[in-house]
């Protein structure tokens, strides 16, 4: 039997004729970028998340970029940010002429460690960036109170997590921002790239609109006025095609993340007594399984195993971001973050997608029981 990782195919053909002519639409009204389309789905998001606002962009990389400068973050600031995510996430930091200050995760949740946080605080700290990675929020409370005190605000890079839940508040709800992808792998994947950000604040809404159209001013009404720019942004608008698309796969999101929660607890149960260490999820949260990761001492082995044996499995992240080499100029090594280095060493992403049928998820765990036990 062959498991993929993720099969895209397989959801495309449960929502075939919603698709079709939703993008039929798009292309009969010729207006691709931005527009009412965008709006719309921008509106469904901010609902979906519990914030007042939500402005789509290019990507989430660019999500994470124009958080970052929409709070003001430039040459020689500092934030704070875990190093056991993707790049995109130091990469923004780093672009702004920042410099990403790495504190190590927690090994249960491989989320930021919150009790390494104040330590890391600066005079030079603008922002911090926790990750809710895999679909799973960082543990926000300690983050927030610490943030709070301190004045400095809370950038949610919840690229994985759309739907996520802690203690009664989703992803994108808890910081001052929250930051989306919309890459096709994750819960609420386009058919290219896409972004969004979350926010509360309408001045900084209308800022983000602002900067995601090369700094164009502002007019009332929400449009801005082309070639006429009061400061210097970028272009990353988000595409008609991928909001319409998106907005459809919206609808079925929830179901869908039901689906691999259910997975998950499949798994939980047959990994339970066994060296397997299934996801550890937080109380009070939603996790929403944008990646099913395990982790065994022999994962290097392991992942050998289920190729051979026709398992898609990847790893997230086999390099935390500080030990990079383009980031050597922060002077870190091996050992510097060692639970970072030993999740990076030992974790495995294994199929959890909605569709996957009952026979594959038995091929997957049995396999996985029948290489650690043997
Ligand atoms: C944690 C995290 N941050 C940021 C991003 C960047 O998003 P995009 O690929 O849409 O630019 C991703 C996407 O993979 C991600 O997983």
């Amino acid at each position: 039997m062959k498991v993929p990782l993720l099969d895209l195919k397989r959801q495309y053909r449960t929502i075939k004729p919603e698709i079709d002519t939703a993008i039929e639409e798009v292309v009969e009204s010729q207006v691709f970028k931005l527009g009412p389309k965008v709006t719309d789905f921008e509106d469904r998001v901010a609902e979906y998340c519990g914030t007042k606002r939500a402005v789509g962009v290019a990507s989430g990389s660019d999500a994470l970029l124009l958080a970052l400068m929409a709070v003001g973050v430039g040459r020689d600031d500092e934030v704070i940010t875990t190093p056991y995510t993707f790049f995109a996430t130091g990469g923004a930091i780093a672009r702004l002429g920042a410099v990403p200050v790495f504190v190590d995760i927690d090994p249960l949740t491989y989320n930021m460690d919150p009790g390494l946080i104040e330590q890391a605080i600066t005079d030079r700290t603008r922002a911090i960036m926790p990750v809710h990675l895999y679909g799973q929020c960082a543990d926000m409370d300690p983050i927030m109170e610490i943030a709070c005190r301190s004045g400095i605000p809370v950038i949610e890079d919840a690229a994985q997590a759309i739907g996520a839940e802690y203690r009664g508040r989703r992803a994108g709800s808890i910081g001052a921002l929250g930051c989306f992808s919309f890459f096709p792998s994750k819960n609420l994947g386009g058919y290219g790239d896409g972004g969004m950000i979350t926010t509360d604040d309408s001045e900084v809404a209308d800022l983000l609109i602002s900067l995601r159209e090369h700094g164009q001013t502002l007019r009332d009404g929400g449009q801005t006025e082309m070639y006429h720019h009061w400061t210097i942004g970028l272009n990353s608008r988000l595409d008609a095609l991928q909001a319409v698309v998106l907005a459809v796969k919206l609808r079925h999101l929830d179901e869908w993340s039901d689906g691999r929660a259910r997975n998950a607890a499949y798994y939980r149960s047959r990994f339970e007594g066994s060296p397997v260490m299934a996801p550890h999820v937080l109380p009070e949260s939603r996790h929403i399984y944008n990646q099913y990761v395990i982790r065994v001492s022999n994962r290097d082995a392991l992942r050998e195993h289920l190729k051979e044996n026709g398992i898609g499995c990847a790893l997230y992240y086999p390099v935390p971001l500080h030990l990079q080499s383009c980031f050597s100029s922060l002077g870190m090594g091996s050992g510097d973050m060692p639970e970072a280095e030993r999740a990076s060493a030992e974790t495995l992403s294994i199929p959890v997608f909605s569709l996957l049928t009952e026979e594959e998820r038995d091929y997957v765990a049995t396999t996985i029981l029948g290489f650690v036990r043997a």
